[in-house]
């Protein structure tokens, strides 16, 4: 008979079973299920609810059921729902009323969403560590090549050279806001739910307190209809992996682009690349593209869970049961990704010529002499007219912007001096662009060495 059974006389029809089990899924939180339940049992010998003899037997048993799961040797039942009924059974099987004493003060409504939170939180730490494991490695390619120039691009246009290293240390610094979205998370996770009872606490005298304290959470939720009922914190890690993913999506979109015959900037390591059934020359950059494909599967989990809980009244709502599987997988995704994604990436390899010849177009570099002329007294948008002028003069007589006579130049420029001609230098370029946050290549290998040393935890 299921735990609940005591109200009913007909057996549960066997596809409402198949449809309401969880357990195929959430005995995924058994190690967490295991410590809550062993916490409630300690506080409620301590507070004289049960006697010490069952708590102790109920502990015990419980270590031997943890070792019973992690050795594959438990037998999960759909007959019993969910983890927690599944263990709780087993409990009772093994040790009988002392078992059967586990569950005083508590439903399985403020115990699925301690469960969560502490499982999430221990993945929460995973992610953080592969996030960081991804952010050192992009870090060593841009200081493999740290003074590799390349075009930067607006509107996928070339637009004015850059440091490659610089282009890469942007995605280090969104992959940081991401794990440091992740940590503030953790702080808002890491309250315990458990004493909220089913949604009214209970009539037991509870202490909250010794159960946040045995497992490691900072506080207790102050209020049990919201303990029971908040799902915001898988919600906020939903959203938080959509941006990360967006972020690697768009590091993936980079690395395909560069990677292609047009651009023919980098080569990706073979590991981290599959061919084509059909076509023998293929050599394509799988890994990043289902980087960017995987994000929209993340960004359905967040859509599922904020479509899950927009309608539903307080408390607990059977619906809620499906919060889990898009956060698993999402879970699942992100890490699978995070794991891959680092490697591949240290597997490039750069055409450094390739890129500096296409830095080097003296187009690139109009707006340096624009912001020359500014430096001569010149208002910014007079001296923007001007080379705009040049450069339309230049396209007419099909002369490149670094291939003309300083008198040429005057024709549209009146105040362009001879070292107006040495501006189309690439290296000048970003060696001129020496302020916090630029180009300039003592900037770069500032910002370099500072995350370095973030790594090494100086
Ligand atoms: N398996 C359920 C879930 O994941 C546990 C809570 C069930 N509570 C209830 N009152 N039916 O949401």
């Amino acid at each position: 008979m299921a735990l609940w059974g005591g109200r009913f006389s007909e057996k549960t029809n066997d596809l409402v079973a198949k449809l309401s089990e969880s357990i195929s899924y959430d005995q995924r939180l058994y190690a967490h299920d295991i410590a809550g339940s062993t916490a409630h049992a300690k506080m409620l010998a301590k507070q004289g609810i049960i006697p010490q003899e069952d708590a102790d037997q109920i502990v015990a048993e419980l270590a031997n059921i943890l070792k019973e799961i992690d050795a594959g040797d438990f037998e999960f039942k759909e007959e019993y729902e969910d983890i927690h009924m599944n263990i709780e059974s087993r409990l009772i099987e093994r040790i009988g009323d002392a078992g059967g004493r586990v569950h005083s003060g508590r439903s399985r409504n403020d115990q699925v969403a301690t469960d969560i939170r502490l499982y999430l939180r221990d993945e929460l730490d995973s992610c953080i560590g592969l996030i960081k494991n991804v952010m050192q490695y992009t870090v060593e390619l841009g200081r493999k090549y740290q003074d590799a120039i390349m075009p930067g691009f607006t509107h996928l246009q070339h637009a004015q050279p850059v440091l490659f290293a610089h282009h890469l240390l942007a995605y280090v610094e969104m992959f940081d806001r991401d794990r440091e979205r992740l940590e503030q998370l953790r702080g808002r996770i890491n309250r315990l739910p458990l004493g909220a009872g089913a949604l009214a606490g209970c009539t037991l005298p509870l202490d909250r307190h010794y159960v946040a304290e045995q497992l490691g959470f900072d506080s207790v939720i102050q209020n049990s209809m919201d303990a029971v009922s908040d799902r915001d914190f898988m919600i906020e890690l939903l959203s938080n992996f959509s941006i990360l993913m967006m972020h690697l999506s768009r590091l993936s979109e980079d690395i395909i682009f560069w990677k292609s015959q047009e651009a023919s900037f980098i080569e990706l390591g073979d590991a981290f690349c599959t061919g084509s059934s059909l076509m023998p020359q293929k050599k394509n950059p799988d890994i990043a593209e289902l980087t960017r494909g995987k994000s929209g599967r993340v960004y359905g989990s967040l859509v599922s869970l904020l479509t899950l809980m927009k309608g539903l009244p307080l408390c607990y709502n059977r619906d809620m049961q499906e919060d889990k599987e898009p956060v698993f997988d999402a879970l699942d995704t992100v890490k699978m990704i995070l794991a891959t994604f680092g490697p591949m990436v240290a597997s490039i390899e750069i055409d450094e010529a390739r890129m500096l010849e296409a830095a080097s177009d003296p187009a690139l570099m109009a707006t340096d002499l624009a912001e020359w002329l500014v430096k001569e007294g010149v208002p910014f948008r007079t001296a923007h007219h001007r080379v705009g002028a040049f450069v339309g003069w230049c396209n007419e007589h099909n002369n490149a912007l670094d291939a003309v006579s300083l008198d040429q130049m005057q024709e549209t420029i009146p105040e362009a001096k001879a070292e107006c001609l040495d501006l189309f230098d690439p290296k000048r370029c970003v060696a001129a662009r020496d302020f916090v946050g630029g180009t300039a290549p003592n900037q770069v290998h500032y910002q370099l060495a500072r995350w370095e040393a973030i790594f090494q935890g100086n």
